[in-house]
């Protein structure tokens, strides 16, 4: 038998799942890592723990498996992504918490930037948005503030890595200092075009170019992990940002396929194929998982608050106790009464890009209870998805290519089957969930598979996806847009201007 082992280092936890080589788990150990808040508005993590809690997973998953590290042909790593670390090349030892992707403290930078008139010139080189979403303000941050760090940065000894190239460096024991093109391309200091890091965006965050790693496509040979951390020197053979890993996971290899995968936050990427294309609708080009000599690219929208909602009814409202309950309270009511919930609670992210919006409610009558909100709530990630989608049908149209024909869905909250019905009657399209919903791990084990010869190419990987359910849209057209522009109307409350 073939065994293949995905590191997938999320922002929630640690976890490690042995593929075989039909695609279907054979073991998986997952642990969860401490959120640190230092302020708000800032989210920290520990890179110690990082780096602890995937070790530990991947050694258990081996074990659960009942195979020895030997009986592991590769490994693919796959990763939150955008997630800020520097390190000191000599100790090791990081320098500063890692600076999460949902941090918003670095703003100011960014407003700076806009002030300048940089963002045609950001979005042209990195497909980007000029946002503290984004590594590369967040790296400027830590050299400003840690003492020294400028002056060592400079002299060479200091390395900037997004998760995957920190999990390499602890992997290979200091080293290989690497990361792939997926990755790259969420830093906003990485030209998209020649698969560069690009001088002009590092003079102008002021980072040396000395810290950064060595770029490789996806599927390519990392190096090997050292043999005494697992028993044996496997293999790193495929490395992506954890979206782009899921849109590898779902098979959706050429232009016009798209997955939305339903997590804390929901992140949907179409492919375009070969082309850059920049969004007239808020979203983002990105760089998808390449596996070869030529480059892929990925429209991308993200929402930063989707499951993380029900967190909310759960922690914040007491209206659930755990979260598996919401599916039950939310079809106690035949729909959400008229209440809309827009769950902003950290501003809205694409397609609005409105990081001053709360959170709102609205429509609340006498008669509305719990159960509306908490379906209100529910119907929210559908909403925020849907908003995403007739963005890149937009795009997709102006570009002159034809507008999606399914969904591919995949993530935690996608096994909810009233969340998935009305997600498919919101767009008008199928909504399309496969077997296997761990797309992010399992694109991760195939981007490893690939370089390591156990898949001969794409076609193979496209055979084994699946189909488990279709949700076919029974809505009205002019039902759901009606629901949709009163979605709109409720954003426009949320937004302070
Ligand atoms: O861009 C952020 C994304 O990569 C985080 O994904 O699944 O760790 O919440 P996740």
């Amino acid at each position: 038998m073939t065994y293949l082992l995905a590191l997938d280092q999320g922002t929630s936890s640690s976890r490690s799942i042995v593929f075989d080589k039909e695609g279907s788990i054979v073991a998986l150990a997952q642990r969860e890592i401490t959120q640190i808040y230092p302020e708000p508005g800032w989210v920290e993590h520990d890179p110690m723990e990082i780096w602890q809690t995937q070790l530990a997973t991947a050694r258990e998953a081996i074990a659960k498996a009942g195979l020895q590290a030997s009986d592991i042909h590769a490994i693919g790593i796959t990763n939150q992504r955008e997630t800020t670390l520097v390190w000191n090349r000599k100790t090791g030892q990081p320098i500063y918490n890692a600076i999460v992707w949902q941090d918003r403290r670095a703003e100011p930078t960014c407003a700076e930037l806009r002030a300048q008139g940089l963002d045609s010139v950001i979005q042209q080189k990195t497909g980007l948005r000029i946002d503290a979403y984004f590594s590369g303000t967040k790296l400027k941050w830590i050299l400003d503030h840690v003492p020294d760090a400028r002056t060592l940065a400079i002299k060479g000894e200091l390395a900037f890595g997004t998760v995957d190239s920190w999990l390499i460096w602890q992997l290979t024991k200091g080293q290989i200092h690497t990361t792939d093109v997926s990755n790259a391309s969420r830093t906003m200091l990485f030209n998209v075009h020649d698969n560069e890091w690009d001088a002009e965006l590092m003079q102008l965050l002021d980072v040396n170019p000395a810290m950064m790693p060595r770029v490789l496509p996806s599927s390519a040979e990392f190096g090997a992990v050292q043999a005494d951390l697992l028993g044996h020197a496997i293999p790193i053979c495929g490395v992506a940002g954890d979206q782009q890993s899921a849109l590898f996971g779902q098979a959706c290899f050429t232009e016009g396929m798209a997955k939305n995968t339903y997590g804390t936050g929901c992140f949907m990427l179409m492919h375009t194929g070969t082309k850059f294309e920049i969004s007239n609708n808020g979203l983002v080009t990105t760089s998808a998982a390449q596996t070869s000599g030529q480059t892929e690219y990925a429209m991308e929208g993200s929402v930063f608050v989707a499951g993380a909602v029900v967190q909310w009814l759960r922690d914040g409202l007491n209206a659930i106790e755990k979260s598996s309950q919401i599916e039950a309270l939310a079809l106690s009511v035949p729909d959400a009464g008229g209440v809309m919930v827009v769950p902003a609670f950290t501003g809205l992210g694409a397609p609005y890009w409105k990081p001053d919006a709360r959170g709102t409610i609205t429509g609340l009558t006498r008669g509305s209870t719990m159960a509306h909100i908490a379906r209100a709530a529910l119907d929210s990630i559908a909403y925020q998805s849907a908003a995403l989608l007739k963005a890149m049908s937009r795009d997709a149209v102006a570009a002159g290519a034809a507008p999606l024909t399914e969904l591919r869905v995949d993530g935690g909250a996608c096994v909810n089957d009233l969340l998935m019905q009305f997600q498919a009657d919101l767009l008008g399209i199928p909504v399309v969930r496969p077997t296997m919903v761990e797309t992010t791990a399992l694109g991760a084990a195939y981007l490893a598979g690939l370089t390591s010869g156990v898949y001969a190419d794409k076609q193979a990987l496209s055979a084994l996806w699946q189909v488990e359910r279709r949700f076919t849209p029974q809505l009205p057209a002019d039902e759901a847009d009606a629901l949709m522009a009163r979605w709109e109307h409720a954003v426009r409350q949320a937004c302070t201007d």
